[in-house]
């Protein structure tokens, strides 16, 4: 067997033996929650147009046991695929799917080097790979293959491990390999005899993951696990053909070439401590996206809230909602006043019908995506 067979080999069966992440099946989520995994939402944001609920096809590519769920809460009526190496995680999924009466999800087990062969003539609008390439060790090919599976105007999310976001971990893990330590229970009996102020037990106590037996092996266990900085990762996306068109991990800029750069610099001081999360498009699609960009300055645009949003607003008018972060930055409330403002845009609103002031309010709304805004309703 050759080296790359045998590392991905090694990586189903570390997923086959830790399924990730573990939750308890009841573990369940808002759907306001969801509102960045909604498609008609990111379809609007970077293409400016509807697109029909139904008509959605979504690639989650290296599910794990738990995303399937949450993105059909987010598109109850697309069709989703689950497509991961390990049967156990896709096992663990499906359950967790059924569990929450969620039935729009088709699991595959599969390489995703072999995508290609596995979809067939299938293709997406969105494909969500978050926390999988870095365990790729032919990455090129693997983001080849997403390429090819795109749509025109389709959307990737993408989370990879950051060269100095990872070094304590990497570190800690290098150690364990040259121990020849591969037991959860002997990480466990080194944390409890390390120094208070050691790397390795700020590394456990910093991470949420890391009080979970799954979370300690993907850490410490994990056969393959590579760190990027942002130009090895953005040379690694030009080469499949992928460009960044936001970045959402905390902190991040709304500018893409900003945001590269405040990255460069973070690395350069040896400051970043975040992964890097973000939505990359084909890099054949750039003049779509930046035709809807032009577009919305100057022409008339109508405005309409984002699926995940409307579903959560009637709940409770007058318990504040705020949904997670998933953008990089902190949400603005819902309030009973922000309730009220939102549930203006239950019925799409053209732009040259609202008041300046109303269109001045909506913008924390339009930037976080609780608000979409496309060229016609
Ligand atoms: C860290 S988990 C992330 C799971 C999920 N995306 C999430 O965010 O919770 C990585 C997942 O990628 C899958 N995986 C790794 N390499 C893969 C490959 N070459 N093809 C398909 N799945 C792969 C693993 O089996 C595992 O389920």
């Amino acid at each position: 067997m050759d080296k790359l067979s045998a590392i991905r080999q090694a990586v189903k069966a570390h997923y086959e033996k830790y399924v990730y992440p573990r939750f308890p099946l009841l573990t369940s989520v808002r759907e306001c929650d969801t509102y960045a995994l909604n498609l008609e939402s990111l379809w609007a944001r970077f293409n400016g147009t509807r697109l029909a609920p139904t008509d959605g096809r979504i690639l989650l590519a290296g599910s794990g046991s738990f995303s399937p769920y949450p993105t059909a809460v987010a598109n109850r009526k697309a069709r989703i695929t689950a497509l991961d190496l390990s049967k156990a995680n896709l096992d663990r999924a499906r359950l967790h799917t059924l569990f929450h009466l969620c039935f729009n999800v088709e699991f595959i087990e599969g390489d995703l080097i072999n995508a290609k062969t596995i979809l067939g003539r299938n293709r997406f609008h969105f494909i969500d790979c978050y926390g999988v390439l870095h365990h790729i060790p032919d990455v090129i090919p693997a983001l080849q293959a997403i390429h090819s599976l795109l749509k025109e105007g389709a959307i990737i999310r993408i989370m990879v491990y950051s060269t100095g976001a990872r070094k304590s971990i990497q570190a800690a893990r290098t150690a364990m390999r040259l121990l020849h330590i591969d037991e959860i229970k002997t990480i466990k009996r080194l944390y409890r005899k390390a120094d208070d102020h050691s790397r390795f037990k700020g590394c456990i106590e910093s991470s949420y993951e890391a009080s979970f037996d799954w979370g300690l092996a993907d850490m410490f266990l994990h056969p393959y696990a590579k760190t990027y900085k942002i130009d090895e990762l953005l040379k690694t996306l030009g080469e499949a053909g992928l460009e960044p068109i936001l970045f959402a991990h905390p902190g991040a800029l709304s500018d893409t070439g900003q945001e590269i750069a405040r990255l460069r610099s973070l690395e350069l001081a040896n400051e970043l401590s975040t992964n890097f999360i973000l939505f990359a498009g084909r890099m054949e699609d750039s003049e779509i996206r930046l035709a809807w960009n032009r577009r919305k300055q100057i022409e008339d645009t109508v405005i309409s809230l984002n699926p995940a949003i409307k579903n959560s607003l009637p709940l409770l008018p007058f318990k504040t909602l705020k949904p997670g972060p998933k953008l990089g930055f902190q949400n603005p409330l819902i309030d009973l006043e922000a309730n009220r403002l939102l549930s203006k845009f239950k019925r799409p609103v053209w732009k040259s019908n609202m008041e300046p002031a109303r269109w001045g309010a909506i913008q924390p709304y339009l930037q976080a995506m609780f608000l979409i805004e496309t060229a016609a309703a």
